[in-house]
């Protein structure tokens, strides 16, 4: 079991446990979505009914596994943490609802890797907390319909369109996320210095706050990282001069684009002149997968409006070339040269 399900956390934001927060009221942005979740809880409470299905969209590090750690916290249930691709076969989602206790959170991340046949039997699980599964082989088998402790799914994905419509519409709520203002970030980088015992200033806070790409989990990556040249700097508190360094060392620019985002700036500027060029040649010509760009890389670079999306394919725009130090005139006027 320890395979499919796990309270621990699996990914580099495990010293980050303690710095996540553990109620609505203590989490920072997305004012919507915590609203939204905020009167669904206590509707269902007042009820005595289980919470309905969440689905959370959004890019990755904006909070999802975070807002089903509180689900689970604020409604009382113990959570169940797993993903897509684990689940290879139905008899591993069986094993995964049958272990749940009423009320339970099940949270799965990367939802829309599910493999369509385990997909098949969530929903009626969904639906009716009910698993249907297929015993025996050959003419001898049949389907045996178990019933399941009734749960919350609380399904991640990095696109609610990546997900089929009988799986979303099977959602009470699907929430998207949105990439948190420089403001938000700037209380939530005060948030886990506080947390962590380090002494940072305002000015500090908003620079860390402003590179961070929108994302919590990248300005608490940074906060870290900065603390870390404090440390070994001997100083007792952040300083402008400390981040400055951190970022220039980071190979992070003013606008919090690291290295890769300025590849896939560069290439579309130079291999494809400015674009417009289609995602998968551009993962090819850059030589990552083109789900990372489309899912990590991406939504920041529109976002941010360094690139904008046509209907033939991304383009760079002005803003993005200059976060490359390019300008789109001059270069411009060199292609007229040259030809
Ligand atoms: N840490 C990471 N995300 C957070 C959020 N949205 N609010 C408070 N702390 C956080």
């Amino acid at each position: 079991m320890g395979r499919l399900l796990s309270s621990e956390p699996q990914n580099e934001d495990e010293s980050f446990v303690s710095i996540r927060p553990l109620s609505l009221g203590e989490y920072i942005g997305q004012s919507n979505v915590k609203e939204r979740l905020s009167i669904a809880i206590q509707a269902a409470k007042i009820r005595g009914d289980v919470l309905d299905h969440v689905l959370l969209a959004g890019p990755p590090g904006l909070g999802k596994t975070t807002l089903a750690t509180i689900i689970a916290h604020e409604t009382g249930g113990r959570l169940h943490t797993t993903s897509g691709p684990v689940i290879e076969r139905q008899g591993d989602l069986a094993a995964v609802l049958t272990s749940l206790s009423s009320g339970d959170v099940l949270f799965i991340d990367e939802i829309h890797r599910l493999p369509h046949a385990v997909e098949e039997v969530l929903y009626a699980a969904m639906e009716d907390f009910k698993l249907d599964i297929l015993v025996g082989k050959g003419p001898g088998a049949r389907t045996v319909r178990l019933s399941v402790n009734p749960f919350t799914l609380v399904g991640a994905t990095t696109r609610s369109g990546l997900l089929t419509p009988p799986l979303r519409n099977r959602f009470g709520m699907v929430l998207e996320l949105d990439f948190y203002k420089v403001e938000e970030l700037k209380t939530i980088v005060e948030r886990t210095a506080r947390i962590l015992g380090v002494k940072i200033d305002d000015a500090c806070a908003m620079e860390i706050a402003k590179r961070s790409r929108g994302t919590p989990r990248v300005a608490n990556r940074l906060l870290k990282r900065i603390r870390d040249f404090a440390t070994v700097k001997s100083k007792e508190e952040i300083t402008l001069e400390i981040v400055e360094e951190a970022f220039k060392s980071m190979n992070i620019d003013e606008y919090g684009l690291d290295e890769t985002d300025r590849k896939i700036l560069t290439k579309i500027a130079h291999d494809y002149r400015g674009g417009p060029v289609g995602l998968n040649a551009l993962a090819a010509t850059v030589g990552m997968e083109a789900e990372t760009i489309s899912e990590v890389y991406e939504p920041y670079l529109l976002q941010g409006g360094f690139i904008a999306r046509t209907s033939r394919g991304r383009i760079l725009t002005t803003k993005g070339y200059s976060a490359i130090g390019e300008s789109l005139i001059n270069l411009g006027n060199s292609e007229l040269r040259s030809d």
